[in-house]
């Protein structure tokens, strides 16, 4: 029975082959969008005693698919990454055919050394000069990661001896940060109310004078300011915050310098476009997803240091000896300088992806999202109806919808959205720029083209009209 079963048929091909190609037809619905309560009895959610046959197995495939947004379709415009990539998911089949650790050599030989030459060469192309660094489970464990070693940093006996309460240690980031850095505050005991969020201009940039107001605040209290989180890329606006200044600033009242560029990271491929990260190269880290904009499925999270020694001096403890051994190339481990025991192989997805397109084609990609973004803004300016909500800098494209006849313009957008993501021809997301709901469009699909920009405008604009006939 089990060396029946044991190998991929022509039907499992199949599948996965009607399912890339339906992605590509545009009558395809990007979701089956279902609400919870129908969802579960539609599906069979019991687990049970007896194991069932491949064919079955398979029927649960189907309806795992039938049921799943398909985040690959080229109108999945909702969230900061969208897309297939043959390389990527080959790269996450080989992946769990060999299914290893990253922790040591010995059980991920190539893998090991895969990992360190893309950290060599994405530091290289951050501007530090001999780095270090590893993947991690996403950007906003980058975020707490860099907090970490930042703390760790600021008070090397923490490490040991735990808390010494009696200075408050501050930690600045824009009030258009990503939350995760809220959740590093809370994780390491520096509390969310010690994350101080510094006010930013009509762009979303960080305003580097009030930072340097609250830094200033923040000492006069008897606090102990340790590190500033600038953002290269911000969640909703795509803003990049002034590094070289907010950088000059660090280095003045001695913090820790932490680049979060899990979203706009990318934009460092193109030399038309990488001065939004100029002053990067002073950064003490960095984090830099391949899982957005590199166009890799989830996970792929790469976290750089300019120095080497801060991952091991705070990552590393003792009791490890029956998992990494001196005396089998324990040098080149990487697992003592993590914060994880078993951890995936996200490296190899990349190195394909790398392999595969080459670095011309980020350098392109990058320029494609930034002339469709600016495209998508074109119009928006040219439609009566539609409203920038902010300055466009990037990838991302704020807008709303103008009604005729109605006064809570919030809830029309609101509405707007979900009719027409639930409709499954664009799915789209939207968040709130103070009060004021705005619709957030994406375009990081490596396939979109100005067609699917136009098919999104149309599809928005159709729906609309009908909600405000
Ligand atoms: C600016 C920024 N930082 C961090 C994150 C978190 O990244 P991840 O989802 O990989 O944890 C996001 C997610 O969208 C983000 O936009």
């Amino acid at each position: 029975m089990l060396d029946k079963n044991r190998y991929l048929d022509e039907k499992v091909l199949k599948m996965v082959n009607d399912y890339i190609q339906e992605n590509q037809d545009p009558e395809t619905p990007v979701t089956h969008f279902l609400p919870p309560e129908e969802l579960s009895q539609r599906l069979n959610l019991n687990l049970p005693e007896e194991g069932c046959s491949l064919e079955d197995l398979y029927s649960t495939i189907a309806e795992y698919l039938q049921y799943s947004v398909r985040t690959g379709h080229r109108q999945f415009l909702n969230q900061l990454w969208s897309g297939y990539s043959l390389p990527g998911l080959l790269g996450d089949l080989f992946t769990s055919l060999t299914n290893t650790s990253m922790y040591t050599y010995e059980v991920a030989p190539v893998a090991t050394l895969m990992e360190k030459a893309l950290i060599r060469k994405m530091g290289g192309i951050a501007g530090f000069k001999d780095p270090e660094g590893l993947f991690l489970t996403g950007g906003s464990n980058g975020n707490l990661q860099a907090m970490m070693i930042a703390r760790n940093h600021a008070l090397p006996e923490i490490k040991q001896r735990g808390f010494l309460p009696s200075q408050p240690l501050t930690a600045f980031v824009s009030e258009e940060s990503h939350y995760s850095f809220d959740k590093a505050g809370n994780i390491l005991g520096i509390g969310t109310g010690n994350v101080k969020k510094i006010r930013t201009d009509a762009e979303g940039r960080m305003l580097p004078e009030e930072l340097v107001t609250s830094i200033s605040e923040s000492r006069d209290l008897g606090e102990l300011p340790f590190f500033v989180g600038a953002t290269a890329g911000t969640t909703v606006k795509g803003a990049y915050d002034p590094l070289e200044e907010i950088s000059a600033i660090a280095r003045e009242f001695n913090l820790w310098f932490h680049v979060d560029g899990s979203w706009g990271g990318t934009a460092l491929f193109s030399s038309r476009h990488r001065v939004l990260l100029k002053g990067l190269e002073a950064a003490d880290s960095f984090i830099w997803n391949a899982h957005k904009l590199m166009g890799l499925p989830l996970i792929s999270s790469v976290f750089l240091v300019r120095e080497k020694g801060h991952l091991f001096r705070t990552n590393s403890v003792k009791g490890t000896d029956y998992i990494f051994h001196d005396e089998a190339f324990g040098a080149h481990d990487i697992g003592p300088r993590s914060l994880q025991c078993g951890r995936r192989v996200d490296a190899l997805k990349l190195w394909l992806s790398w392999q595969f397109f080459g670095e011309k084609e980020y350098a392109e990609r990058v320029e494609r999202f930034f002339a469709f973004a600016a495209y998508a803004e074109q119009i928006i300016k040219d439609t009566p109806r539609l409203e920038l909500m902010a300055p466009r800098t990037s990838f991302n494209v704020c807008f709303r919808y103008i009604p005729h006849g109605v006064d809570d313009i919030d809830a029309f957008n609101l509405k707007l959205r979900e009719e027409l993501s639930r409709s499954g021809k664009s799915f789209v997301n939207f968040a709130r720029l103070g009060q004021a709901v705005t619709i957030r469009l994406v375009i990081a699909h490596l396939e979109h083209t100005q067609k699917d920009v136009e098919t999104f405008f149309e599809n928005l604009l159709k729906t609309a009209e009908e909600l405000d006939s």
